[in-house]
């Protein structure tokens, strides 16, 4: 992306779609407040949603006579316009973007026409918008939390209907600024070895909360992390028996100084917990993945449908490796992390990983971090694994 000055214009393309914005301040990184906004960076954010709403779409997994697709934060119309140009079918679906910045809805019209597709852009406050409509889908993408958004979201979702939200408060969700995820998120966060993962678990532990609280329930699809975001897809349902279902989901860890996790799913169960470990919580302590939607989109990104888009590689390496974390318990041991604390050099993670499976645990690598080890193995057995196989190599 060239550096441009204030107000000029650059023509960009992404996917298959090409957009001429011109981002407030020059593009020297995404577009600040109140300017038209687009961030190259998010590409792969973008990118997953439209394999995962085709694959919605595909599967008929879309509540509604008709689906309708709401890009809630559209800013420049990138999202929308991508959906309307690359999902399969997007003529019988019908597609919205909001923004409240009048210079974002002229460019994302001006991208309706430069593309030959037709989306509803209309300037307007989403909050407002949200209690008066109700959509199949909904994206909200903000600055910064999604929480302002969340509630309205949740209610103008039919039943069966996909919520998709992105956080970019980090440090709050990684627990780097516990104050701010106790005021924001209402949860009781610490920095541990797998932040990544413990961002997507406080965010779907939220949203689960605020659900339960309109009485309804969530289904994670798919939870992930990139360098500056969180990321996440909730199928949402009716009724006081999903609902408490779902609120199963929702616990707190206890993390001792290793890293090793148990999960509890009450407060109270903490007084049988000895001293020294420290409650993070309430999180979302289930799946953060449904296995057959991952199952499926990772069939879609196997043939050339996607192959066009940038990060489809990536993104299939995710898939492959969620898949495979499905089922195993929040957490993981970070192998830099236990090498210092056993004071020894890290194994090969496959020769770690291949031991714990031949012990009959359930062992995994993690889509959030390349030397994070995941697995149903406790403390003590992972610590003696891991001893014998750096003494081995
Ligand atoms: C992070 S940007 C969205 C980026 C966009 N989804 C993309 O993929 O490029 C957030 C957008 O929200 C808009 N916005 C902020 N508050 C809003 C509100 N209450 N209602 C509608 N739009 C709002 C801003 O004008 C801005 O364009």
């Amino acid at each position: 992306m060239p550096k441009i000055e204030d107000g000029s214009t650059v023509r960009i393309t992404e996917g298959k779609v090409v957009l001429d914005v011109a981002p407030t301040g020059g593009y020297k990184g995404p577009g600040v407040r109140g300017g038209v906004f687009y961030n190259p960076a998010m590409v792969n954010n973008r990118d997953l949603s439209i394999i995962l709403v085709n694959t919605l779409l595909e599967g008929g997994r879309l509540p509604g006579r008709s689906v309708s697709i709401l890009d809630g934060l559209c800013g420049s119309g990138i999202r929308a316009l991508r959906f309307a140009r690359e999902l399969t079918n997007s003529g019988e679906v019908t597609i919205r973007g909001i923004d409240i910045d009048e210079g974002s809805i002229r460019t994302a019209c001006e991208g309706c026409a430069a593309n030959g597709v037709n989306v509803d852009f209309l300037r307007e406050e989403l909050n407002g918008h949200l209690v008066r409509n109700r959509y199949s889908y909904v994206d909200v993408d903000p600055f910064g939390s999604p929480v302002p958004f969340i509630r309205n979201a949740i209610s103008s979702l039919l039943n069966g209907g996909v919520l998709a939200v992105t956080a970019t408060d980090t440090a709050a969700l990684t627990g780097s600024i516990p104050r701010v995820a106790r005021r924001r998120y209402d949860t009781a966060l610490h920095r541990t070895d797998f932040q990544h993962e413990l961002s997507c678990r406080a965010l779907l532990g939220n949203l689960a909360r605020t659900a339960a609280s309109l009485e309804r329930s969530v289904s994670p699809l798919f939870f992930y992390t990139s360098d500056h975001f969180v990321r996440g897809y909730v199928k949402l349902g009716r009724g006081a028996g999903r609902t408490d279902g779902s609120l199963k989901n929702v616990g707190y860890i206890l993390l001792d100084g290793n890293g090793y996790v148990e999960v509890i799913h009450r407060l109270e169960e903490i007084r049988s917990v000895d001293g020294g470990r420290k409650v993070i919580g309430p999180i979302w302590v289930g799946p953060l993945e449904d296995r057959e939607m991952v199952t499926d989109m990772l069939g879609a990104t196997k043939g050339e449908r996607f192959t066009y888009m940038e990060t489809h590689k990536h993104i299939r390496s995710m898939l492959e490796t969620a898949l495979s974390e499905n089922g195993l318990p929040p957490g993981g041991y970070d192998t830099n992390a236990v090498a210092s604390i056993l004071r020894m050099s890290p194994p090969r993670i496959s020769s770690l990983m291949g031991a714990l499976k031949a012990k009959g645990f359930g062992v995994s690598r993690s889509r959030f971090s390349p030397i994070l080890v995941k697995t149903d193995a406790s403390w003590k057995v992972f610590k003696r694994t891991f001893i014998d196989i750096v003494e081995g190599e």
